[in-house]
């Protein structure tokens, strides 16, 4: 099948690689002529595992291809993605201006049918508006489906080439035809395709992230009491995930949830709720627990070295909101950085992959370590903020060595306690003992 994908970002890059994968031919556009013309040559904008090898393959076969002009596309496809970005506005609620913006120009170009499918995480309502907004430009018959999209950032092509489920959206027979022909692969595999209307299925995306947000923030929560009474959160996480109606996945605590997505959706959908009169009360605490969540070790540092943080020196471990990824978007790291630059303190940070993005934002502020053992150099105690596999299983006596106090907070849980404790640690993790 022809198939354009509108938006060259995350998903739609993503996406489209993995249709084409799937054996269609593949048109995705941007208005970004730059990465157009990188793509081209056989760049990929964006680091995910697996991608750039899939990218690679599918323009080998002539089935992955890049325009920045709409027109040419859309002649070519029945079908059109909208993967476009969709930021809050100042308020939180979702600003639709580049999606409706899209269905603009493809209502003033589209000559024959076409399924236009929203994989925009938007809110209730959106696939109405992108429909009215076709009627006020064409005649052309055509069909409006949401079809949200679930990616890990990180697992974004192992979860695109296996995913969990696939929902679409619509209630037209001929678009439903379409869509199921281009997940058959998927259906062949025992993987379901579950129909709802448009709206249950845009709400679907904001429900299922809300929940994993509010989900993590209860292990994050539980944690904080753990420390309290004694009690240790991995054995209480264990305890409690062996049960298949709650499962192991997204119980694990740390230093709050970041990200590009679940802070932007659950504001979203609080948004959402207060157009309609109704308080998402869970929501609404789940942000506030998160927010103080993130910050909670550079708290407890200020209280280890009495409030006097000034002229000390803080290691950082991990600056990307979560391991596998180079997106810093939202991520604990930051904001517990500020606070330590706030009460006068340096900081030197380490991450595997995102340094770059990091100096886009704070510059010099901050000093910036080629290694995890030289950001230790002469710091007074060591932060670590993302759970990269590299920080697992450290050489402790070099940390010592490195470290001017044997001081670890560690937002991740990322070590054994005993093993902390045998190397001579002052060992701050979440919900465990220290
Ligand atoms: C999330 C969802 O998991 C995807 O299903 C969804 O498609 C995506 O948002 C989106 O809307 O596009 P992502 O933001 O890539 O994916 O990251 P997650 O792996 O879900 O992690 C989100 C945050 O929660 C991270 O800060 C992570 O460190 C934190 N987290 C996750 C925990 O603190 N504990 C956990 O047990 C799991």
């Amino acid at each position: 099948m022809n198939i354009t994908i509108v938006g060259t970002g995350y998903v739609g890059l993503v996406t489209g690689t993995t249709l084409a994968e799937l054996g269609n031919s593949v048109y995705c556009v941007d208005v970004d002529a730059s990465k157009i013309a990188k793509m081209k040559n056989g760049i990929v904008p964006i680091y995910e595992p697996g991608l750039e090898e899939m990218f690679l393959r599918n323009i080998q076969a002539d089935r992955l291809h890049f325009t920045t002009e709409l027109s040419e596309a859309i002649d070519k496809s029945e079908v059109i993605y909208l993967a476009l970005p969709t930021p809050p506005g100042e308020d939180g609620s979702a600003d639709l201006s580049y999606v409706l913006g899209v269905a603009e120009q493809i209502g003033s170009l589209m000559t024959n049918y076409k399924v236009i499918v929203n994989k925009s995480t938007v809110p209730v309502g959106t696939a109405d508006k992108v429909r009215e907004v076709l009627l006020s430009k064409t005649n052309s018959p055509f069909d409006v489906v949401s079809n949200p999209e679930f990616l890990r950032e990180g697992f974004a092509v192992e979860d695109a080439m296996n995913p969990a489920r696939v929902v679409v959206g619509s209630t037209s027979e001929r678009a439903k035809e379409i869509m199921s022909k281009i997940y058959q692969p998927f259906t062949n595999t025992g993987i379901p395709i579950i129909f709802m209307d448009e709206k249950s299925s845009e709400l679907t995306k904001y429900a299922a992230n809300s929940f994993l947000a509010v989900k993590i923030t209860f292990m994050n929560e539980i944690a904080n009491y753990c420390e309290k009474v004694g009690a240790d959160v991995d054995h209480v996480r264990l305890g409690m995930g062996s049960d298949d109606r709650i499962g192991h996945r997204f119980l694990f605590p740390g230093i709050g949830y970041g990200g590009s997505c679940f802070p932007k959706d659950v504001k979203a959908l609080i948004k959402s709720g207060k157009n309609e009169n109704y308080d998402f009360k869970i929501l609404e605490a789940t942000e506030k627990v998160n927010q103080k969540q993130k910050v909670i070790l550079a708290e407890e540092i200020d209280d280890y070295f009495d409030g006097q943080l000034q002229d000390l020196k803080i290691a950082v471990w991990g600056l990307a909101f979560k391991a596998s990824t180079d997106d810093i978007r939202e991520a604990s790291s930051l904001d517990n950085i500020r606070i330590f630059l706030e009460r006068g303190a340096k900081v030197i940070a380490y991450d595997t992959v995102a340094e770059e993005n990091v100096r886009k934002i704070l510059g010099d502020q901050i000093e910036y370590a080629k290694d995890m053992y030289t950001a230790l150099e002469g710091a007074d105690c060591l932060l670590i903020a993302t759970e990269w596999p590299e920080f697992k299983n450290p050489n402790f006596k070099l940390m010592a060595e490195k470290l001017k106090n044997k001081v670890i907070f560690d937002g991740r849980n990322m070590f054994p306690l005993e093993l902390a404790e045998q190397n001579g640690f002052y060992y701050k993790s979440i919900g465990r003992k220290t």
